[in-house]
């Protein structure tokens, strides 16, 4: 980053494409990323210009002008891609490591009227898993806890101690198999779902081919619920929004494979990490049973989405002191506003009540839809993993914890601990009292039928 010191508004009315954009990536960016939105706010003020792999976005920095964007009290800010004049004139290269994120269009880019439509059928078709008096929604209190302790259960076949990668061996397939269970797969091709969308997130070399699978399935998916429909989410949203075509259907199932199977295993990993490094006031807390404050202060201090995807105004508009024109884009800076001094004063570092009045949910007409999906899954992972274990700490440095190289998310690689069991049976602090069962050595359980997710999980015993 270029290190000469300006004074905020430097550019204030230079358009984004002539303005001098600092790159966003880099190896700063990766391990300290508040280290980066501190200098483009002392350079910058509220408003930055940014490189991200090559495409120009303005980056808004500040709360009160993060807030703004997503209140969007006068309407004119618009997350549809044809509103991105750049875009929309095929001026966004055909490679660009985003793309893939941005060109499925569901109802993060939609406005208006397909906006409303779309967020009901949300509502509706998430409420009676995110309510706990609901059967739905204990139903799947009830299978999170055995999913999660499945998941133990096969990490500490080897032994009481031992090592482990909480990210890849309980944080990351813990979500999927909540999306297998939400989706409501009838059939084996679950597990490979399972498989690929792993391989999506990863955005690995065979990323390409997963996904052509990925929206294969979850198309066949679509057709199946609208020919029988069951108790699951594809199935509510068709009733919610019988409109919707196959073909719209199977790019909302898309969002929520992303939503439900990588956010909240990057809150989880985040979590406990924090857990694990913050001082005995976050272990505190969990001791006293007040798992959510945990995971609300965990969420504020890293939230998952670090970066939200962006806006554009329909008119020349000022932001902070910036004059963003009619059709540049505005990606908000979730993490960079939770830094920033009008908001993180108010509040104590070792505050046990963290501030209710922060963004890791977003805020406004596109506010977040399964925050208390997300929070109950994040709070049984997060207990199960604190009762089973008497003893967990990280085996590097939390400084050298290797995280995920992204513009949007912030999440662990992995996150490798030294573990040690408790000893059984133990009280669940969700509320419920569980049996634990005893160690696989003396009873080993059935070969559990998602076969392949099983074999790459246990794959991880061979590499320690
Ligand atoms: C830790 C997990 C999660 C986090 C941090 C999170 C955060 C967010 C944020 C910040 C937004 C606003 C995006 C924007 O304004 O650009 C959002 C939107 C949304 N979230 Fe979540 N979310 C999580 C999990 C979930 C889950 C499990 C669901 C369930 C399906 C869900 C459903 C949605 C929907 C439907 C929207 C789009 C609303 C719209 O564009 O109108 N989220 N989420």
């Amino acid at each position: 980053m270029n290190t000469d010191r300006r004074t905020a508004n430097a550019y204030p009315s230079e358009s984004l494409e002539t303005v001098t954009a600092e790159p966003l990536m880099s190896r700063d960016y990766d391990s300290r990323p508040a280290l980066v939105f501190e200098q483009l706010r002392t350079k910058y003020g509220a408003v930055a210009p940014i490189d991200v792999l090559g495409v120009r976005f303005w980056l808004a920095l500040g709360y009160p002008e993060v807030l703004e964007v997503l209140r969007n009290q006068h309407g004119i800010w618009s997350k549809r891609l044809d509103d991105w004049q750049a875009w929309r004139e095929g001026r966004i290269p055909a490679d660009w490591p985003l793309r893939p994120a941005l060109e499925v269009n569901h109802i993060i880019f939609a406005e208006g009227e397909r906006l409303r439509a779309l967020r009901t059928a949300y509502a509706e078709a998430l409420r009676p898993f995110q309510d706990a008096s609901h059967v739905q929604g204990r139903r799947l209190r009830a299978t999170v806890h055995r999913y999660a302790d499945e998941l133990i259960d096969v990490m500490t076949e080897g032994g009481g101690t031992g090592w482990a990668d909480l990210s890849a061996q309980y944080a990351r397939p813990l979500p999927l198999m909540v999306v297998d269970e939400l989706l409501g797969f009838e059939d084996e091709t679950g597990d490979d779902v399972l498989m690929d969308m792993w391989r999506v997130l990863d955005a690995g070399p065979d990323s390409i081919a997963a996904l052509d699978r990925l929206l294969a399935a979850l198309a066949r998916l679509g057709a199946a619920k609208m020919a029988r429909p069951g108790d699951d989410l594809p199935s509510y949203m068709l009733a919610a929004h019988p409109g919707l075509t196959i073909d719209d259907l199977s790019r909302e199932l898309m969002m929520c494979v992303g939503v439900i199977g990588d956010y909240i295993g990057v809150l989880i990993g985040n979590t406990v990490a924090e857990v694990l490094t913050a001082g005995s006031g976050v272990r505190d807390s969990l001791s006293v049973g007040m798992i959510r404050e945990t995971i609300n202060r965990v969420a504020m201090l890293n939230p998952p989405m670090a970066n939200l995807t962006a806006r554009c105004p329909s008119v020349d508009t000022r932001l902070g002191e910036v004059t963003i024109r009619a059709g540049e884009p505005v990606m908000l800076s979730v993490a960079a506003a939770h830094a920033d001094p009008v908001f993180a004063d108010g509040l104590h570092p070792d505050a046990l009540y963290s501030s209710r009045a922060h963004l890791t949910w977003g805020a406004g007409p596109h506010d977040c839809l399964g925050r208390e999906l997300a929070t109950t899954v994040v709070t049984i992972a997060i207990s199960r993993l604190f009762e089973r274990f008497r003893g967990l700490s990280l085996t590097l440095p939390a400084d050298q914890l290797p995280w995920r190289p992204s513009p949007l998310i912030r999440g662990l690689r992995s996150l490798p601990v030294r573990y040690e069991l408790a000893p059984q049976p133990v009280a669940d602090r969700t509320g419920e009292r569980v049996q634990q069962s005893p160690s696989a050595e003396s009873d080993p359980r059935p070969e559990p039928a998602r076969s392949a997710l099983w074999r790459f999980l246990r794959s991880f015993r061979g590499q320690r």
